[in-house]
This record gives C-alpha cells, sequence and structure tokens, in this order.
C-alpha cells in the first residue's frame, strides 16, 4: 500500500490542487514526533489569500479520519499525518514477505540498458587500491540498477593497448624469464619494465627499439603479438583471482586494444567534419570555446593515444548496445580527459554522447605503514583483500563467536568490511584506509550489519516451528517497532536515490540505519522471552524475518556477503 500516494489522493479531493504540486510538497518531518507525512501549506497561501497556518488548520478539520490516517493536525504552517501504525506495520511486513529479496525492486529502467565500465586495471600492472575503488563502486551501480530495472552491462576496459607494450616486450627479449615471470607474473613484468625505463636513461636508443617493437604490434607481427597475447593472459589470470574473491563478474573484458582496429572510422569522421587541427605536428581537436585544452587524436608520429581509443570505444557500444548511459567509473584524475572526449564526441554531432558520464572517486590513503606486502612498495590488492581476511579470522576466534564455518565467514566478513569501506561516503570524499575502523564489528562497518543480520537469523532458528505468516500486528505497535518498519518502506527511495546520484553511500547507510533501528527492537520488544505472549511472538519474528530479508538484498547491491551466525 502506497500511504503517501493515499494522502496526496485526500489532499486533492479537498483542495483542487494539481497532483504534481501535492506530490511534490509532501514531505517526511525531520522528527517522527511530528508524524509520518507532512504537507507543507505555504504555497496555498497566495491562491486562498489566508495565512498558512489558517489554512492547514482549516484543511484538518476537512479532513475526515480514515482507517489509514489516524490524525491530521496542524502545527503551523504544516498539516501533519499521522498514519495508523497497526496498517502502516502490517501492509509493509506482508510486501516485504511477499517480495523477498525483490523488496525495493522497480521498473523505471526496463527497456533500457546502462553500461558500468569500471576496474579497467592496466595489464602487466599491479591490480592496485584504485582500481578496487573502481570495482567496488561499479560493481555496486551494476547491481543498483539492475535492482531498478535495467539492462545492465558490466565493461571491463583493460589497459592492453599503447606504446608501452612496445618497452614490455623490449625489456622482456631483453631480460626477460618465464619461469621466472610464472611464479610471479605481474611482479616479475613490473620489474622488468622499470629496469627498461632505468637503463633508457642511460641507453636512449632503447626508445626507438621499443617504439618499433609496438609498430610491430600495430601491424599484428606475430612475435610480438604472441608476447602481448601472454602478458595479457596471464595478468588476466591474476585479475581474476581478485575479481572471484570479491565475487565481481564482467560481461565484457574488451580493452584498448579492442578498439585498435576501430580507429581509423574515427579519425575519418573527425577529419570530414572539419574538426581536426594541426598543433605541433599532432591532429587535435580545438575546445578552447570550452576552456579546456585540445583533445590529441593523433600525435606527430600518427600514434593514436587513450583519447583516441575511448572515442572508438564509446562509438562501438553506443552501435552495440545502444546505451541510455554510458557510465565511466574512474579516478577523479582523468576527469579532464573524460571532458575533452565527451566534448569531442558532442562537437562531432553524437546526440548520443548526452548519455556518457564520468563517474569519479577521490583517492586512497595509506596512513603510516601498516599494510604487509610481499612486494616492497607496491601495494597488491590481493594481499590487502588477504590481510583483511586474516585480521577478522583472528577477531572471530577472540570473540569467542560460534560460526559454523571460520573461513567461509572470515572471507565474507573481511572481503565485506573492505567494500564497505569504500562505499560509505560520498565516492569523491578520499579514503583514509584504517584497519580499526573498517573491522569494528560496533562501529560503522560491513560486519556490524552483518552481525545484525546474523543475529537475526539465530532467533528465526531459534523460533523454527513457528508460523508466524498472518501475524497479527495490533499489539507490536512500539516506537521501535514503527520506526523500523517505516524505514523498510523507505528501501525503495534508497535504490533511486543511489542510482540518480550514481552514489552507492545511500544504500550504505539505508542497511546500517536499518541495522541500528533493528538492534534497539530487539532490545527492546522482547521474542523469544517466556513472558511474550503468542500472537506478539509471532508478529515480531515476521519482522524479524523481513528486516533479515531487506539487510541481505541491500548489502548484496553492495557487493557484500551475508553469513548466517557470526
Ligand atoms: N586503465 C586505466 C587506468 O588504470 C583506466 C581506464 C578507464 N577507462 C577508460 N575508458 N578510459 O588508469
Amino acid at each position: 500500500m502506497d500511504f503517501k500516494e493515499h494522502i496526496v489522493q485526500k489532499i486533492i479531493d479537498i483542495t483542487d490542487l494539481d497532483r504534481e504540486v501535492v506530490e511534490n510538497a509532501i514531505e517526511t518531518p525531520p522528527d517522527e514526533k511530528m508524524g509520518d507525512l507532512a504537507f507543507p501549506c505555504f504555497p496555498l497561501a497566495k491562491v486562498m489569500r489566508k495565512a498558512p497556518p489558517l489554512i492547514a488548520q482549516e484543511l484538518a478539520e476537512k479532513l475526515a479520519d480514515d482507517e489509514i490516517i489516524d490524525k491530521a493536525q496542524a502545527t503551523g504552517g504544516y498539516l501533519n499525518f499521522f498514519l495508523n501504525r497497526e496498517k502502516v506495520i502490517s501492509s509493509t511486513i506482508n510486501a516485504v514477505e511477499n517480495s523477498g529479496s525483490d523488496w525495493g525492486k522497480s521498473d523505471l529502467g526496463n527497456g533500457k540498458t546502462v553500461l558500468v565500465e569500471y576496474s579497467s586495471p592496466n595489464i602487466a600492472k599491479p591490480f592496485h587500491i584504485g582500481h578496487l575503488f573502481s570495482t567496488a563502486v561499479g560493481n555496486s551501480l551494476a547491481k543498483i540498477y539492475k535492482h531498478l530495472g535495467y539492462n545492465v552491462q558490466s565493461l571491463n576496459h583493460l589497459g592492453d593497448w599503447g606504446t608501452q607494450f612496445g618497452k614490455l616486450i623490449c625489456a622482456y627479449k631483453k631480460w626477460g624469464d618465464r619461469e621466472v615471470i610464472e611464479k610471479d607474473p605481474i611482479n616479475e613484468l613490473l620489474k622488468i619494465y622499470v629496469k627498461f625505463h632505468e637503463e633508457a636513461e642511460i641507453h636512449p636508443e632503447l626508445e626507438d627499439e621499443a617504439r618499433g617493437y609496438f609498430k610491430k604490434l600495430e601491424d599484428g607481427d606475430e612475435e610480438t603479438t604472441a608476447l602481448w597475447t601472454y602478458f595479457r593472459d596471464i595478468s588476466l589470470v591474476e585479475f581474476k583471482r581478485v575479481y572471484d574473491m570479491l565475487g565481481v563478474e564482467f560481461d565484457s573484458y574488451n580493452g584498448e586494444a579492442f578498439y585498435s582496429d576501430k580507429m581509423d572510422e574515427v579519425v575519418d569522421i573527425l577529419k570530414d567534419k572539419g574538426l581536426l587541427t594541426e598543433s605541433d605536428g599532432a591532429q587535435v581537436v580545438d575546445l578552447s570555446e570550452l576552456n579546456i585544452p585540445p583533445c590529441i587524436i593523433l600525435k606527430s608520429d600518427g600514434a593514436t593515444i587513450y583519447a583516441t581509443r575511448d572515442i572508438a570505444a564509446a562509438l562501438y557500444r553506443h552501435r552495440t548496445y545502444d546505451f541510455y548511459k554510458n557510465i565511466y567509473v574512474v579516478g577523479i584524475p582523468q576527469s579532464l580527459h573524460f571532458k575533452q572526449i565527451f566534448s569531442v564526441m558532442k562537437k562531432a554531432g553524437w546526440d548520443w554522447a548526452e548519455g556518457c558520464e564520468h563517474v569519479g572517486f577521490g583517492l586512497v590513503k595509506l596512513p603510516g605503514k601498516n599494510m604487509s606486502t610481499r612486494h616492497g612498495d607496491v601495494v597488491f590488492l590481493e594481499d590487502v583483500l588477504n590481510e583483511s581476511i586474516e585480521k577478522t579470522k583472528e577477531i572471530i576466534k577472540n570473540n569467542g563467536s560460534n560460526v559454523d564455518d571460520i573461513d567461509d565467514a572470515s572471507k565474507k566478513i573481511g572481503i565485506g568490511a573492505i567494500l564497505y569501506t569504500f562505499l560509505k561516503n560520498s565516492r569523491e570524499k578520499d579514503i583514509i584506509f584504517s584497519w580499526d575502523t573498517m573491522l569494528d564489528f560496533e562501529g560503522e562497518s560491513a560486519p556490524y550489519c552483518q552481525y545484525g543480520y546474523a543475529r537475526g537469523r539465530s532467533i528465526l532458528r531459534k523460533a523454527e516451528g513457528i508460523d508466524f505468516k498472518n501475524a497479527d500486528f495490533s499489539k507490536a505497535v512500539s516506537d521501535e517497532t514503527y520506526s523500523l518498519v517505516k524505514h523498510l518502506g523507505a528501501f525503495g527511495d534508497a535504490v533511486k536515490d543511489a542510482a540518480d546520484k550514481n552514489e552507492p553511500f545511500y544504500i550504505n547507510r539505508y542497511v546500517t540505519t536499518l541495522t541500528k533501528l533493528f538492534n534497539k527492537f530487539y532490545n527492546t520488544n522482547p521474542i523469544m522471552r517466556d513472558d511474550v505472549d503468542e500472537e506478539t511472538r509471532k508478529a515480531r519474528l515476521a519482522i524479524v524475518d523481513a528486516v533479515t530479508t531487506v539487510i541481505k538484498t541491500a548489502l548484496n547491491l553492495l557487493g557484500i556477503d551475508t553469513v548466517e551466525s557470526m
């Protein structure tokens, strides 16, 4: 039942205001004591030539109570509505029970495709903590859009092309050792790549050699292509290990290389439209009217670059998916790059470019050296995940908790804790990485929410055999119950807000508040205690069941798993 809609209709009936005006005006009062919903009468003052408090008073008198509205009360210029608690509770709990994990879903996105490009690490380079930020946000956004009915495609735009591969191939031919590489692929490739730069300082001719190799690669030469494929394959094995740990999957791994044969067309189109101008030998699109530096399309040696590949990729995505939105979850340092390519696309007259959006995020700060790593200065994500799992295992052991499978639980909690940390604030804020906050089972953390869920599940296990379907809620209307159930009803709005702003933190805050309200509820409303009568117990069990369903659904939208006992 849509209670807001009910009130909107009532107000329309007695005021003959437009539906839209009423719908937009209705708000939730800041304090629950002031009612469940409020209609501010200020906009009516002009039309009715009366002071708002007077209008509120008149409306309150005109409004007949019904089985849903317990009381309509004028307070200042507001008309405050108090809903019938039993009605709200029974209707919400029944609705959640019926929808299960579909709670909060909508058909908003039906027939529309949203592309979420995220993670996009560079092959032969470490998957670092910035890529984890992108992976956490992108994975969550993909799930959020799916919940709203969009057809979602998760894209991994691998960094697998560019002149650096000429350098890597050159380095490999000089110092590479397959056997050593196989043992620790990314780290070894990184080592020879670094060595290339050191050597090139002393022997600048190496740069020419590397350029030659990249040229060969571009021309499809067999040997260099085989090497490149090898680097890409072993890198993907490494990345996929991390994705498996995180439970992340992609629909496409088409990286930059995939677009290497699709750039000539872009260059031709831009040339035809008269958008290319020469600048120091390079071909660029001038963007001075937007006060941003020109976008380089072809370098002076004729080689294409990152931006050209991105433009080709966007065109390909438009043709392949006819997207409604094409979202790039990439760090804020690349803001200018996206501004440039989107502007070029708009100048080319591609109206679908309006659907392209850069979703940026902040930096990850690692205070001090509290991260153990096998790899010297570089922080490998896999090590961070494993460290979190180990630390969680210690905490679980020390807590003396009764988990069924400590390895499974430590993994879900340890990884959940990291994901939560990346999703808890507005994504543009920097993150200070701290084990203590992340793994604080009582603070605002994943373990806190997972614990709330496990707590609820354990209550339900104790109640096995009790049928709480069709419970009677007339005695389960305490303040704590009511606040909790109202929050259950707000889940759909949180999902929409998260998608509107491309900000998973709305879900994060939602589920943290839900867990807090749930804790208050079961601390003040005993369930299995002997002195609780049967009907009240059933009603409370039905609420626990609904809450656990929604905590799980919300955490899953963040990519976080739940555990049955903790
Ligand atoms: N591979 C890049 C990096 O690690 C990110 C790619 C972002 N996506 C894009 N379409 N440009 O910085």
